[in-house]
């Protein structure tokens, strides 16, 4: 029934993508250390030759560098916009405060630097970085502002995988994307027919004869990909959003939607000289999926442009992989084990929170959008939960709109206790921030709320579809602080340090957030007289009295173990 259509998609297909990659794959620069200048620039690129193509670029003319980052290490980050637009950027993935979260409340405007800096707390995994201003986080991050970020930890460390950048470890920063008549890049159509991998079309990577990771991101607006590789060669996924799994997965195929991370181990031991392609065989999505034959679940329901373009319902290259001979000391083997994740149990939940997707419109243009969050639409000004500092809670999410949602959620990583009434396969049941619920699905997760609180620092939640974020397919909540603590108190030294009360009429706690030691602490009048100092305290939390001193503003200089937080205290008695 549905076969000359097929024929057709396969026929267009062949003229827009050549069966034979020939552009050598891009593999994104690298930034290391502590400091990490980031310009964003309003830049061009030739991605079709003639034509020059108007981009964002990140230190470059399309994407960004790929940032390095080691758990543990304190880095600060400069963010120069230089672009005509005022934006943010958002640290996908990294369990930041608030002020640090880069979400649409923390906006850069033209020519100006952002200066978040934070410690690294997650997981050795894939994480990335891209635009959200509200309304235009597709535009911009269509427009190619955004990038890969790689953390590292001393469990991923210890395990033999592949982790030579570019060697044998290879970033896959996968999107479609629609250009018009003049290769200028379209937002808001369903004509993405075109497929780059790194911002390169048609690209092939020279890739070694032996096991080679490779991080996929999917950073397309809309599109959701099944990924597989030519000739059901099976592979092994080792790492979700946010973490390692418990051990390889062997597969054929997975899902992966805007947002979502993956990485995944080849052995291409002994294949030297041959091609494979990276698929995604999208003829076996499911309807009710951007990317399958049909978008809605329903017949008649469509976007417009959607029937037409080429990669709907069809299997299609991604990129290709031309095996050559292996490099010095390959690995050989995938390893049998990674980690150990321990997701909180259902038990130990302290509230439950339902979220209700349906669509703005009814009938065929349902899916056209928007959609609602339980029956609203995002608004700046609206808080939509307060979530107790240290809250486990378990998000019901139940899609009854036609077409299927990345979920993502900011500031933490989750477990997945069920997808339609059963336990998450095994490669989904890492730590995830993104989660595909489809049309009359019901997904559950559960996940903590811990380290930051700020009553006035906004998290998102949204649909990692861009176009449905952007027409307002989100919600925000704030993490409140410990009632004995006020606002103005928490949001001191990025909210890792903690004094209270402020004013006192004695004593005044000082915290770190977990798992900061103070080492010293020096308290100074407001001459400027070094009225205390105390040393060698190699704790979370400690007790300074000021009983004794006459009352007045104490300025309080707490030393942790690569910096030094300033925080001024009142006395009264
Ligand atoms: Cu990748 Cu709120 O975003
Ligand atoms: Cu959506």
């Amino acid at each position: 029934m549905k076969k000359p259509f097929l024929t057709l998609c396969v026929i267009v297909f062949g003229s827009l993508v050549n069966v034979n990659a020939q552009n050598l794959l891009a593999i994104p620069d690298t930034l290391s250390g502590t400091t990490f200048n980031l310009n964003l620039l309003d830049t061009n690129k030739v991605f079709f030759t003639g034509f020059t193509t108007n981009t964002f670029g990140v230190n470059t003319n399309y994407l960004g560098p790929t940032l390095f980052l080691n758990k543990g290490d304190s880095i600060h980050l400069n963010v120069h916009n230089q672009l005509m637009d005022t934006t943010t950027i958002h640290w996908h993935g990294l369990h930041v405060s608030a002020k640090n979260d880069g979400g649409p409340h923390i906006v850069i405007p033209p020519d100006s630097i952002w200066k978040p800096s934070f410690r690294v707390r997650d997981h050795a995994s894939t994480y990335w970085y891209h635009p959200h201003m509200h309304h235009m986080t597709n535009l911009h991050a269509a427009l190619g502002a955004a990038g890969m970020i790689i953390v590292r930890d001393t469990i991923e460390a210890a395990l033999t995988l592949p982790r030579k950048y570019g060697v044998d470890d290879f970033p896959l920063v996968l999107q479609s994307k629609s250009f018009d008549a003049n290769k200028q890049i379209v937002v808001h159509d369903a004509a993405d027919s075109i497929f780059m991998v790194n911002g390169t079309i048609d690209a092939y990577l020279p890739t070694p004869a032996q096991v080679v990771r490779f991080r996929l991101l999917n950073a397309s607006s809309e599109r959701i990909l099944y990924i597989g590789l030519q000739g059901n060669l099976p592979f092994y996924q080792i790492a979700t959003d946010g973490g390692l799994l418990n051990a390889p997965v062997q597969l054929t195929r997975f899902m992966l939607s805007p947002g979502e991370r993956a990485e995944i181990l080849v052995d291409f031991s002994g294949m030297t000289g041959q091609n494979i392609n990276l698929m995604s065989f999208a003829s076996e999505l499911p309807n009710g999926i951007y990317g399958a034959l049909q978008p809605g679940m329903g017949p008649g329901q469509t976007i417009p442009g959607y029937t037409l373009n080429p990669l709907n319902g069809a299997d299609y290259p991604l990129m290709s992989f031309s095996i050559v001979t292996p490099t010095a000391n390959p690995v050989t083997s995938i390893p049998t084990t990674l980690t150990t994740n321990t997701p909180w149990p259902i038990a130990s939940a302290d509230d439950f929170k339902t979220l209700i997707f349906t669509p703005v419109n009814q009938g065929p243009t349902a899916i056209q959008g928007p959609f609602y969050i339980n029956n609203t639409l995002f608004d700046m000004g609206t808080i939509n939960y307060r979530i107790p500092l240290d809250n486990i809670e378990i998000w019901t999410l139940t899609n009854q709109s036609p077409i299927a949602h990345p979920f993502h959620i900011h500031d933490v990583q989750f477990y997945i206790t069920e997808i339609a009434g059963a336990a998450p396969p095994p490669h989904l049941a890492g730590r995830k921030d993104v989660v595909l619920v489809r049309p009359g699905q019901t997904v559950k997760f559960i996940t903590k709320f811990e380290t930051f609180c700020d009553p006035m620092g906004m998290y998102m939640y949204h649909c990692h579809m861009l176009t449905h974020e952007d027409e307002g397919m989100m919600g925000q909540f704030v993490v409140e602080c410990p009632t004995n603590v006020s606002a103005e108190e928490i949001i001191a030294g990025d909210n890792e340090l903690i004094l209270f009360p402020n004013p006192t009429v004695d004593k005044v706690t000082i915290k770190m957030n977990r798992d900061v030691v103070i080492s010293s602490i020096a308290v100074y009048d407001f001459l400027g007289k070094r009225i205390i100092i105390k040393n060698n305290i190699n704790q979370i939390e400690t007790i300074v009295d000021l009983q004794q001193h006459p009352t007045g503003i104490y300025l309080f200089e707490i030393n942790i173990n690569d910096k030094v937080l300033r925080k001024k205290i009142s006395l009264i008695k």
